[in-house]
């Protein structure tokens, strides 16, 4: 655990043990799904003004709560300025998970929008309170750019992980941007683990290994990305991850591969890993125009049923852009249909919790 997660979770203690809720308990209570509420004290306690509190930092980096006006009007641009309130000081704090939620975000289809939801849920839930940890298991290395995560060759990396069996603690890095946000980049040199971690023992479960010895007590989700294979470092993603986060482009061949997909699931659920299932399903690029794009959602929807959640990710110009300036696009523009609806998207995986039987 890096101190700066410990300090992290320490201010939270403090803050939380402050904060007396309505049941008696220290500012947590458990909601109907399981999850812990964090009680917001701008609800109750005698702060200088009325509504939630956003967190911000302070001179000494300890996490503070001023007060926010919040926007109640539920109209696009209220949502745009809420969203843009929530990226410069952080939000109201969502239900965390009682235990860690480590999802492994799959598609071995390339560019369907695997890394952007990595790291636009991970940064939403984090502004809301949780404390994210996104694993970069993609040479290409694209949630540690997006996050602007120092990952060129040679730096202690996921490489080192699997293969040398450095822990997991020794390569995470804090996402400048984003307090509470954490990254565990990829390096190039990935790109031979899938070579290199043929002859070594136990291949399939070094990432699972690696997270097993790591006190994932202080973090509420781990969002693994994985490139576009169904080789060793996906298989390894998904023997490390109970939940499995499928996004699905809205377009012709969306559903192309998706068999061999859970075919993959099914077998790493035999063989290597019982807890693992697919969770959740992300549409991801919805382009309202077309009516290909309805036709596909439906029959996505048809077939997964109440695995799909309601949000939707349009088309949006600003989440492409986003990366090239190291940024997510929560914090690049936070009122941006893409911000907003992978806020929506996050804050309903927040709230509907793991799956029973976790
Ligand atoms: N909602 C969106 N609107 C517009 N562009 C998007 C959206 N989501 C993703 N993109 C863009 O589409 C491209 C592919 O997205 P992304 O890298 O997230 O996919 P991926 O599945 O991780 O790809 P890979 O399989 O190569 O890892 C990127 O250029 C990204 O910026
Ligand atoms: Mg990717």
């Amino acid at each position: 655990m890096t101190e700066d997660l410990v300090q992290a979770r320490a201010e939270r203690e403090v803050h939380d043990a402050g904060v007396p809720a309505a049941s008696g308990a220290a500012g947590s209570a458990a909601t109907e799904d399981g999850s812990r509420a964090v009680s917001d004290p701008g609800a109750s306690g005698p702060g200088p003004g009325p509504g939630p509190k956003h967190r911000v930092r302070g001179d000494n980096g300890a996490v503070v709560l001023p007060a926010q006006p919040e926007t109640t009007a539920d109209t696009p641009i209220a949502r745009a300025a809420q969203a843009a309130l929530v990226a410069r000081a952080g939000g109201p704090v969502w239900p965390r998970p009682r235990a860690c939620r480590i999802m492994t975000i799959a598609n071995q289809k390339g560019g369907v929008g695997k890394t952007t939801t990595a790291v636009n849920l991970a940064a939403s839930l984090a502004l809301h309170g949780s404390r994210v940890l996104v694993v970069d298991l993609d040479p290409q290395g694209n949630a540690s750019t997006a996050l602007d995560v120092d990952h060129h060759a040679g730096i202690p990396s996921v490489y080192n992980v699997l293969v040398d069996d450095r822990p997991l603690a020794a390569i995470i890095r804090p996402v400048e941007a984003i307090p509470l946000l954490y990254c565990a980049p990829a390096t190039i040199d990935l790109a031979g683990a899938e070579i290199e971690l043929v002859p070594l023992v136990a291949r399939e479960s070094r990432l699972s290994r690696a997270l097993g010895r790591y006190d994932v007590s202080d973090l509420d989700y781990i969002l693994i990305d994985c490139p576009p294979s169904l080789g060793l470092l996906t298989v390894n993603a998904l023997v490390a991850a109970p939940e499995v986060l499928i996004p699905i482009q809205c377009e012709y061949y969306a559903l192309e591969g998706l068999e061999q997909l859970l075919r993959t699931v099914n077998l790493v659920k035999s063989h290597l890993n019982p807890a693992l299932a697919v969770s959740t399903i992300l549409l991801t690029m919805f382009d309202a125009r077309t009516r290909l794009a309805t036709q596909v959602a439906d029959e996505v929807r048809e077939h997964f049923g109440g695995i799909v959640l309601h949000s939707v990710i349009p088309r949006s110009v600003r989440v492409s852009e986003a990366p090239s300036y190291g940024q997510s696009v929560m914090t690049y523009d936070p009122g941006s249909s893409g911000a907003v609806a992978y806020l929506e998207a996050a804050k309903e995986m927040a709230h509907r919790g793991a799956p029973a039987g976790r």
